[in-house]
C-alpha cells in the first residue's frame, strides 16, 4: 500500500481501465458498492518522457475491452429518440461505435491521436462521426443532447476543471444528458495533483441543474490493467439537464 501510495503522489496520471463495469457485479444497496473486478488502471510516474506516457495508452488501448460502458446504455435507454452526442475522452471509440449503432450522430474528442485513429480505422468513413483531437480544457462542444464522458473527466488538471465542466453543461441542451464517471476524494490516485477528484458533496454540486437519474459511488480495492493494486472511489453518473 505504502508503496502505491508514492506511486501515486508521483504520478503523471495515464490511467487505464480494464473491460466493462457490469452493472450487474455492483450491489446497489446503498450508495457504496462493491465495485467491478473488472476496472482497472496504471499509472505512469511522473518524469516519464511523453513517448512512455503514449505507449502506456496504448497498452490500454490494446486492453480496454468494446463493449459499451454501462453508463452510457443506461442514459440511451432514456431517451426517446437519438440526437447529437459527444463522446469525450473517447479513446478507441467502444462508446461511439455503440452510439452510431443506435443512429446518434457523433463528435469524438480525445487528446491521444492514437486513440482517434484507431476510432476511424474502427469505423471508416461515416457522415454521422466527427472526430476531433483535442484536449477538454481546448476544445469548444457543440450544442448536444449528451455528453458522455467515460472514466476520461478525472484526467482534467483540477484547474481547468470548472471551466471544462461550465462548458460541457453549457452545451447540453434543455432535457439532454451527461453520462459517465468522477473520481472521488479517497481514490488511490487523488495525491496527484494533475487529475480531478471531488468529495461526494463536490461532485452532487456539480449537477444542480440536472436531474440525477443515477449517480452510484462505488468504492473498492482491486488492480489495474497492469496488475497494480488500487483503491478506487468513483461516482458512475446519469444526469439529465434541466
Ligand atoms: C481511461 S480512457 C477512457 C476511454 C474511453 N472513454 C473508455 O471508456 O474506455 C481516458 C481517455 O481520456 C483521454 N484524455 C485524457 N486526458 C484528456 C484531456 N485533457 N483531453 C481529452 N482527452 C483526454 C485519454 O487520451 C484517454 O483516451
Amino acid at each position: 500500500m505504502a508503496q502505491s501510495h508514492k506511486l501515486v503522489a508521483n504520478a503523471h496520471t495515464v490511467a487505464m481501465y480494464g473491460r466493462r463495469c457490469d452493472d450487474s457485479q455492483l450491489v446497489a444497496q446503498s450508495h457504496k458498492l462493491r465495485a467491478c473486478p473488472l476496472v482497472t488502471a496504471v499509472l505512469v510516474p511522473r518524469g516519464s518522457v511523453l513517448s512512455t506516457a503514449m505507449s502506456e495508452w496504448t497498452r490500454y488501448y490494446d486492453a480496454s475491452g468494446s463493449d459499451p460502458r454501462t453508463t452510457l446504455l443506461d442514459a440511451l435507454a432514456r431517451f426517446a429518440e437519438p440526437g447529437l452526442a459527444v463522446d469525450l475522452g473517447c479513446g478507441t471509440g467502444r462508446d461511439t461505435v455503440e452510439l452510431l449503432r443506435r443512429g446518434w450522430e457523433v463528435v469524438a474528442i480525445d487528446s491521444e491521436a492514437e486513440a482517434v485513429r484507431r476510432l476511424r480505422a474502427t469505423i471508416g468513413e461515416d457522415d454521422r462521426l466527427q472526430t476531433q483531437v483535442g484536449r477538454y480544457e481546448d476544445v469548444t462542444l457543440p450544442p448536444c443532447d449528451l455528453v458522455n464522458a467515460s472514466w476520461s473527466l478525472p484526467f482534467c488538471p483540477p484547474l481547468q476543471f470548472e471551466a471544462v465542466w461550465r462548458g460541457l453543461v453549457n452545451a447540453l441542451r434543455p432535457g439532454g444528458r451527461f453520462c459517465g464517471h468522477l473520481f472521488g476524494d479517497r481514490d488511490g490516485w487523488a495525491p496527484a495533483d494533475d487529475m480531478s477528484f471531488h468529495a461526494r458533496a463536490e461532485a452532487e454540486r456539480l449537477f444542480h441543474s440536472f436531474a440525477l437519474e443515477r449517480f452510484d459511488e462505488v468504492e473498492e480495492d482491486s488492480r489495474t490493467a497492469l496488475g497494480e493494486p488500487k483503491h478506487w472511489h468513483v461516482f458512475h453518473v446519469v444526469a439529465r439537464r434541466r
